[in-house]
């Protein structure tokens, strides 16, 4: 009898499923994060920053948005989430739901099925550089560094701009005003959505340090002084420990956990640093805004904080090439490719506005979701009468193995995101090596995965998944 009870109480705990319900509202919230201006931001529920979203490997998320900006339509994505069999839930407008006006509700629903490091972020209109987004953490009772984390810390880098992202943008499009296409200049860096923040560390302990880049444009790299870092993590992906480094490098939209140890003695605090990448901006070698942010390793309140961030020598080398990363699964490099995409990507004068394309297409907003044309017209779905013109569909069939060539003909090195799936990294070109010749020369045995990379510029990159999750799709530059 008592083992019944105890059985039952066993069998309870192992299947009883928690749950996420959170009822969000966008509101605009007055906010000053980097210290030096005062400004309307998008925040939650009259709050900003907004709350990170938390949940482990199992649970169901259900997320009622409701916008209450009242002058601009919004929506919201889960980074890096494949969001298998809830597509619906994915969150770009125009492509899996339509744009949410003001006083309208949506609510997205579905289980988390992977660990990691994700971010959530409004995906409507270049619209998160306002202030919409946050860190989306999924905790793994199966990590397989769990023996080894004493605690977890969480940072966020980020650009920031003084301007909102509706005055940027139409200067930025403009011909006359923005001859070169050059990008918006961030007024300065921000770490956890602040000028500043401190981790309190215990000496001794290992933190699982979950990076996150927000940024809109700028790569971050990030320095602790004194502490060495090891990666187990990219995009959801754990990986085999990494060497140590005391540098990492992200582009907009990675993430990365890293092991820290803390040292043993409180006789002193540390500083690390955030700094962007200054040569993916026009103004490089002349940038003087401040690129740069300083946070802190505080052991010891008693004692002053450093007054210096550590310095780094370069930013082309002296952190881990995400390339030579390798999965913790081993899973093996895909091959019996059935289905290859080519993609080249240019910036230019199109519609009369300096903007990006893909194979010579630039992105027109669809008046009616992608998903729900292809879901209402099957094999019709890349007929330019129903996608229009622009909008470069192209149709995978289940399980086939994709292989997707990036070729960059853009001076800049971009990141390519992919909603639905992450994919192996097989071949990455170095600058100035494009157009890619069709031959793979030794590809990585266990290629890593990820669901953002860069590709360098005037580069290539080439990038292989399996097509396993119907209904998403969507590459983004
Ligand atoms: C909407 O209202 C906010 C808050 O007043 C303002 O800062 C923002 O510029 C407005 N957006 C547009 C597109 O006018
Ligand atoms: C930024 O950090 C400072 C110092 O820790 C704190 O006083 C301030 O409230 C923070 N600002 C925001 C917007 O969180
Ligand atoms: C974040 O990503 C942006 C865009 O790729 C990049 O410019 C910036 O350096 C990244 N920041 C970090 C800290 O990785
Ligand atoms: C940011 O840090 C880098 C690396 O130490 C340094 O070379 C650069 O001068 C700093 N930039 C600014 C504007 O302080
Ligand atoms: C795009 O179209 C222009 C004009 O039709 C042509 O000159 C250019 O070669 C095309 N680019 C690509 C990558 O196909
Ligand atoms: C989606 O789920 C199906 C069925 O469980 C599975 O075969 C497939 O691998 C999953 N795809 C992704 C991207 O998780």
């Amino acid at each position: 009898m008592l083992l019944n009870v105890y059985l039952l109480l066993a069998l309870s705990y192992v299947t009883c499923t928690y749950a996420v319900t959170l009822n969000w509202a966008a509101t605009w919230v007055s906010a000053n994060p980097d210290g030096k201006f005062v400004r309307p931001v998008i925040g939650i529920n009259g709050q900003f920053p907004p709350p990170a979203i938390q949940a482990t490997v199992g649970e169901k998320v259900t997320l009622t948005l409701t916008n209450q900006l009242g002058n601009e339509t919004t929506g919201m994505h889960f980074h890096g989430l494949f969001q298998n069999g809830t597509s619906p839930s994915d969150g770009p407008t125009g492509t899996t739901q339509c744009p949410l006006g003001p006083g309208e509700s949506v609510t997205y629903s579905f289980t988390v099925q992977q660990p990691g490091t994700y971010w959530y972020h409004s995906h409507n209109r270049g619209q998160y550089p306002d202030g919409f987004r946050g860190p989306l953490l999924i905790t793994d009772p199966d990590n397989p560094y769990a023996n080894q984390i004493d605690g977890e810390l969480v940072l966020t880098v980020s650009d920031w701009y003084h301007k909102q992202v509706p005055e940027l943008i139409g200067p930025f499009l403009s011909v006359t005003e923005n001859p070169d296409g050059a990008e918006p200049f961030p007024d300065g860096a921000i770490l956890n959505d602040n000028a500043t923040t401190s981790f309190k560390l215990t000496p001794g302990k290992t933190y699982m340090t979950r990076i996150i880049n927000m940024s809109t444009f700028s790569s971050f790299l990030v320095k602790f002084d004194q502490h060495q870092m090891t990666i187990i993590e990219v995009d959801g992906v754990y990986t085999v420990e990494s060497q140590p480094t005391d540098l990492v490098y992200l582009t907009a939209g990675q993430r990365m956990s890293v092991l820290i140890t803390a040292k043993q003695s409180t006789n002193r605090n540390y500083a690390f640093i955030g700094a962007m990448d200054p040569t993916m901006f026009d103004c490089y070698p002349d940038c003087t805004t401040p690129l740069n942010a300083t946070g802190y390793l505080v052991y010891n309140t008693y004692k002053p904080l450093p007054a210096e961030p550590p310095t780094f020598p370069s930013y082309s080398s002296g952190f881990i090439d995400d390339f030579t990363l390798v999965p913790y699964d081993h899973k093996p490099l895909l091959t019996g490719v059935t289905h290859q995409i080519t993609l080249n990507v240019e910036s230019g004068v199109y519609f009369n506005q300096n903007r990006f394309a893909i194979n010579n297409n630039t992105f027109i907003e669809p008046l009616v979701p992608s998903l729900y044309s292809a879901l209402s017209t099957g094999s019709e779905a890349t007929n330019p009468l129903i996608y229009g013109q622009y909008a470069n569909a192209f149709v995978l069939n289940h399980m086939d193995v994709v292989e997707v060539v990036v070729n960059n003909y853009d001076e800049g090195g971009h990141p390519i995101h992919m909603h639905g799936h992450n994919f192996q990294i097989v071949q990455r070109s170095p600058s100035g090596a494009a157009p890619y010749n069709n031959h793979l020369s030794n590809p990585p045995a266990f290629p890593i995965r990820r669901d953002v990379v860069k590709v360098n510029g005037l580069g290539y990159l080439v990038y292989r998944f399996v097509a396993d999750n119907p209904g998403e799709a969507g590459v983004a530059v």
